[in-house]
């Protein structure tokens, strides 16, 4: 019997390990030969651990398991019989059907441990197809495919590779940005923990676009699970022939590296990120000189998010027009989408761009965890804009949520009840912009500081229109006066909820007052 558990760190949380185990005591006890696959996440962290069974007809799943229900669930697979806690076939379950898995297609499949799995379903078909079309040809398709950057800016990845792949050096470098530091966001670390030879594959295909031949992985120190499933699929595909010189039988040589970081927010952005691979403290760059024409070792380097080069395999393999022919507007193709905070259903969740965010907050989320009213949602990360439920008819797409002052940033999610103080996120915002600030300019560093202590002014109810008159100044300020992303965005979450959500910065007059 072949059964598959997940070894995610999102179901390792709540037991997946001890769930394997129990599986593999129990069946030597009954002396029931078992093969336990441990693979990435499916992506419904409600259903974790997931257990599934590999049947005739495809795989059947059971969840959430936990160690007691072992037992039973032994014996209805022995006597082919009914199980509560029975999903039916994987693929059928609506949440997974309902997908369009593109870059996640392997995830939750696979075992991330084994290049041959990788290699049966599908993988490394794109690079064998980009080594076949030579540099000029990848651009195009890359380009034609409209993959934007998906670390939140969205910024055409074909434009970025082109001038790289343009500039004159002795040295390029191919850099992978895993350091995924929004709340709410877990997408990166599931595809390196679920299919990492994908991200390996990407990050190859920039490399022999560009004319790099040294690549490195920078993944945050809090995903110690992601950094030993990269650093294991190197060594493999190192073995496999498909890292260093003549990769995959070509002329092409290239190699890669992991590096980790040391739990900074700020060594996201890319300057930053830089500077801490080069062994310095993680401090803003000022751009420009892009990272495109001197970037790593002031080398033109190609810097990307991990699901930017998760992405390029299918682009590659299926031709541009199969990418593109998903999403609207310029936002073509899929996006991992990040479900989390006080949701139902959290996970993750790809789909073409267009869907609403009340379809996903209310029916793919299935609305709060608590079920309470949602109230919120922080859609981008830290810096994102809060959205009432007026703006739910809001199609995921850059530009949509840019022209109502949002951001979809990296696609994570953050699902409030009514139960939230956006008094309290508006100075959660700013206490993090202050935590987290490089120090580098004045309006992050000191403006956040300000800015928790006149927020605070105003949960206290001292002088709270010239308070309030005094946070909107100080946002603007933030916003053009900052050199990077994080004193520049930290006012969206602020001034969205002092519009959309008023009622909590100013008490509602009393019957007294109003009849004044
Ligand atoms: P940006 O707009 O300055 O740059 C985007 C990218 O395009 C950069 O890689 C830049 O070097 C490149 N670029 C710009 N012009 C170019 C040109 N002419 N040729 C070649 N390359 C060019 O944005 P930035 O500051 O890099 O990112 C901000 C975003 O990061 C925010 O939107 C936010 O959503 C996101 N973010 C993501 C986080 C995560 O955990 N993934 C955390 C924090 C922020
Ligand atoms: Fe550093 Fe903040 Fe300025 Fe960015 S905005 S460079 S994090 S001080």
């Amino acid at each position: 019997m072949r059964l598959f558990v997940s070894r995610d760190a999102g179901a390792l949380a709540v037991g997946a390990d001890e769930v394997a185990l129990a599986l593999e005591q129990a069946a030597a006890k009954r002396g029931v030969a078992v093969e336990i696959i441990r693979t990435g996440s499916r992506g419904m962290y409600w259903l974790e651990p997931l257990v599934e069974v590999a049947t005739p007809q495809g795989r059947i799943a059971f969840g959430p398991v936990t160690e007691t229900d072992v037992p039973s669930l032994l014996d209805a697979l022995a006597s082919n019989t009914p199980h509560l806690l029975r999903l039916g076939a994987t693929d059928e379950i609506p949440w997974l059907k309902r997908q369009t898995r593109l870059t996640f297609a392997r995830c939750g499949v696979i075992d991330p441990r084994s290049l041959e799995d990788y290699r049966a379903h599908g993988g490394y078909k794109g690079l064998e197809r980009a080594l076949s079309l030579g540099s000029e040809a990848i651009l195009t398709e890359v380009t034609a495919s409209g993959l934007r950057g998906r670390g939140g800016a969205g910024f055409p990845t074909g434009i970025k590779w082109k001038t790289v792949a343009q500039a004159k050096a002795d040295r390029k470098f191919i850099v992978c940005n895993a350091d995924e530091g929004d709340s709410g966001t877990f997408a990166d670390r599931m595809i390196m923990e679920g299919d990492p030879f994908l991200v390996i594959e990407g990050m190859t295909t920039a490399g022999i676009t560009v004319g790099a031949t040294k690549g490195y992985i920078y993944i945050r120190s809090e995903y110690p699970h992601a950094v030993e499933a990269m650093k294991a699929a190197i060594q493999a595909a190192k073995r496999g022939g498909y890292l260093g010189d003549k990769i995959g039988g070509s002329t092409y040589s290239f190699d890669l590296e992991v590096r980790v970081g040391a739990g900074a927010y700020v060594c996201g952005e890319e300057t930053s990120l830089l500077e801490s691979l080069e062994g310095r403290r993680g401090i803003v760059r000022a751009k420009p000189p892009l990272p495109a024409h001197h970037g790593l070792f002031g080398k033109p380097t190609v810097i990307n998010n991990v699901l930017s080069f998760a992405a390029i395999p299918f682009i590659l393999a299926e031709g541009a027009k199969a990418y593109a022919d998903f999403g609207m507007g310029r936002s073509r193709g899929t996006m991992p989408i990040q479900l989390a905070g006080n949701i139902r259903h959290g996970g993750l969740y790809e789909t073409a761009f267009g869907v609403t965010l009340g379809e996903l907050v209310d029916d793919i989320g299935g609305g709060t965890f608590t079920g309470r009213p949602v109230r919120a949602v922080q859609v981008g990360g830290p810096l994102g804009a809060y959205f009432p439920r007026a703006l739910f008819d809001t199609p995921f797409d850059y530009e949509a949520f840019a022209a109502r002052d949002g951001l979809i940033g990296h696609g994570g999610i953050v699902v409030f009840d009514d139960s939230v103080d956006m008094r309290r996120q508006a100075r959660f915002a700013m206490e993090f912009c202050a935590v987290e600030s490089c120090g580098k300019c004045t309006p992050c560093r000191i403006g956040s500081t300000r800015g928790v202590e006149t927020i605070e002014k105003i949960i206290n109810g001292e002088r709270v229109s010239e308070n309030l008159a005094l946070v909107e100044d100080l946002c603007n300020t933030m916003k053009f006066g900052s050199l990077c992303a994080l004193g520049g965005f930290t006012p969206y979450p602020v001034l969205s909820a002092l519009k959309h959500f008023r009622e909590d910065f100013v008490p509602a007059p009393t019957t007294l007052q109003a009849a004044e």
